[in-house]
C-alpha cells in the first residue's frame, strides 16, 4: 500500500486566521460587531459533526447595556470588566432536551427520543460532550468569519444558569467575547504547545 501526505486543502493563509495566528483576545479595537455574525457563524458550525447528529448547542447573543451587566454579574472577578467592553458577547450553553428535536436531527432513528427521555443522566453527558465539540466549532467558525474570540470559562454557571436559562433548562457552557483584534496587546504572551512528539502515538 502506498502512503501519501495530502497538502492541506486550505491555503497557509487560512489556516493562520484559524490555527497559527489567532489569539484569544482580551481587549478588543474600538468599534461594533454585528449581532448577525453569530447567526452566520452558526449557519456555518452547524454543518460539523455531532454523536447521532444531536446539535445541542444553543447560543445566547448578549448586547451590551442591561443585558451584558446581567451576565457581568456571575463572571469571575477577572472576566467582569473585559465582558462588559467586549462589542459582542455570546453565551455558549448546551440543551440536555436536544432529543425533542431528533424528529428533524436523526429522523430515522426510531425510538431514540422515547428512550432517551427516561435517561435524563445520559442526556446531560450527550449534550455537555457535544455542545464542547460545537463550541470548538463556533470559535473556529467566528475566526473564519475575521473576528477575534475570547473564550471564558470562569464564572459562575449555576447562577448563570438559574438567571438566563431557568425557563430553557440550558445548561451554560462557555461565554465567549467577541471582536476585532487590537494585537498585540489586547492578548496575554503567547505560551507554547505540546509538540506532535508528545502527543501523537502510534499503535504497534
Ligand atoms: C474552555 C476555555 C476556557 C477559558 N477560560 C478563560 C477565562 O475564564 N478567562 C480568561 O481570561 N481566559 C480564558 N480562556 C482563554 C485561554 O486561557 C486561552 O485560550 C489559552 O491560554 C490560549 O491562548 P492563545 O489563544 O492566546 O494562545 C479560556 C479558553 C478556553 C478554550
Amino acid at each position: 500500500m502506498t502512503t501519501t501526505t495530502l497538502a492541506p486543502a486550505l491555503d497557509d493563509a487560512a489556516l493562520d486566521l484559524l490555527f497559527h495566528e489567532a489569539r484569544s483576545v482580551h481587549t478588543f479595537a474600538e468599534g461594533a460587531v454585528d449581532p448577525a455574525e453569530i447567526t452566520a457563524a452558526y449557519e456555518t458550525l452547524r454543518w460539523a459533526p455531532t454523536a447521532m447528529n444531536i446539535s445541542p448547542l444553543r447560543l445566547t447573543v448578549v448586547p451590551v447595556g442591561a443585558p451584558r451587566e446581567r451576565l457581568a454579574r456571575h463572571m469571575a472577578e477577572g472576566n467582569r470588566a473585559k465582558t462588559l467592553a467586549a462589542p459582542l458577547t455570546v453565551v455558549a450553553a448546551t440543551d440536555p432536551g436536544f432529543h425533542t428535536r431528533l424528529d428533524t436531527l436523526a429522523p430515522t432513528r426510531t425510538g431514540l427520543a422515547e428512550r432517551l427521555e427516561t435517561q435524563p443522566e445520559q442526556r446531560a453527558e450527550m449534550a455537555r460532550t457535544n455542545g464542547l465539540l460545537q463550541v470548538g466549532y463556533l470559535l473556529l467558525a467566528l475566526r473564519a468569519r475575521g473576528l477575534a474570540v475570547g473564550p471564558m470559562g470562569g464564572f459562575d454557571a449555576d447562577a448563570l444558569d438559574a438567571d438566563l436559562h431557568a425557563a430553557s433548562g440550558w445548561r451554560s457552557l462557555l461565554v465567549v467575547n467577541v471582536g476585532r483584534a487590537a494585537a498585540p496587546d489586547g492578548t496575554h504572551p503567547r505560551a507554547g504547545r505540546l509538540s506532535a512528539d508528545d502527543v501523537v502515538v502510534t499503535l504497534g
